[in-house]
């Protein structure tokens, strides 16, 4: 089945001169023992731009957001936030530099509440006395009210995250990193597990939230995801980067040629490789 997904397209920002420049890298490399995952790639991010990150298994997606997103220290190649150099050594330090990671199992308890999800650990406090305790109502509105700017009715905060769609898990962890001042949010395969009418949910979700100035990198494998969101468009192979497309320079057909030409090259190799 094809699915058509239609989302219309404000006009880029960073044509009329009030984009940012929030993440720069150069010759990023990734070494784990003997296995390259990475081996020297260089792409930025802009305010209020959906960048997508394509590419087959294996290519180094998820290698290089761990990187910007602190979990794993670069072995080579310098990083810039807002073009300052920085040295990340733990998921804290990136989150303090306003880079926000919704990973693919999107890191909420399924039993407990939406608003208890939704804040994590930083719950708003109301003292009685010298006793600090959490502001539940509050808590329960912010959180109900966050949900209803994205178009999310939730009858009920106190739900358990368990009871709700994938997609609204999806929007839930996204409008958590937004709610927290990220700047810079990063996705990994939010709709890789998604049907048509939740993926057309997130995907409206995410265009919502380049619109705030947020810049979104957007990981999938879907080239129809990322077309139907994207500005920009950077497709990784083997731990190298195929370049970095713009809306305007190629065509949703000319993405997917790339992508599938690409992998049955790989396919080739690999076939030729094992048997001489
Ligand atoms: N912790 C690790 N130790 C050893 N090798 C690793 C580690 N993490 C990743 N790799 C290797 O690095 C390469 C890139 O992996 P990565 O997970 O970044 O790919 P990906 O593009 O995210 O793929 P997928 O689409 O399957 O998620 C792969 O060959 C992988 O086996
Ligand atoms: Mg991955």
């Amino acid at each position: 089945m094809t699915m058509s997904i239609e989302i219309t397209q404000e006009p880029p920002t960073h044509e009329d001169g009030e984009a940012r420049l929030l993440i720069e890298v150069h010759d990023l490399v990734k070494h784990f023992g003997p296995v390259v995952a990475l081996a020297g790639v260089s792409l930025d991010i802009q305010s209020s731009e959906v960048h997508c990150l394509l590419g087959d298994n294996g290519a180094g997606k998820s290698t290089l957001i761990k990187m910007l997103s602190g979990v794993h220290i670069p072995t080579k190649g310098d990083f810039f936030v807002d073009g300052k150099p920085v040295n990340f050594t733990s998921p804290r330090d990136a989150l303090d530099a306003g880079i926000a990671t919704v990973f693919q199992d999107l890191a909420m308890v399924p039993l407990l509440s939406i608003t208890r999800n939704f804040f994590m650990g930083r719950e708003p406090t109301r003292k009685i006395g010298p006793f600090s305790f959490m502001d539940m109502d509050f808590a329960n509105h912010v959180a109900r009210e966050e949900m209803r700017k994205i178009g999310i009715d939730i009858r009920d905060p106190q739900q358990a995250v368990g009871t709700l769609s994938g997609g609204e898990r999806q929007c839930v962890a996204i409008a958590r990193a937004v709610h927290f001042g990220a700047k810079v949010l990063i996705l990994d395969e939010p709709t890789s597990a998604l049907g048509v009418a939740q993926t057309s949910m997130v995907l409206k979700y995410i265009h919502r939230v380049r619109a705030k100035g947020i810049g979104v990198i957007f990981i999938t494998h879907n080239v129809r995801h990322a077309y139907a969101v994207g500005d920009r468009f950077t497709v990784l192979n083997r731990g190298r980067t195929l370049g970095t497309f713009s809306k305007q320079e190629i065509t949703l057909e000319e993405l997917q040629t790339k992508m599938a030409g690409d992998k049955e090259l790989q396919d080739l190799s690999d076939e030729l490789g094992g048997t001489v």
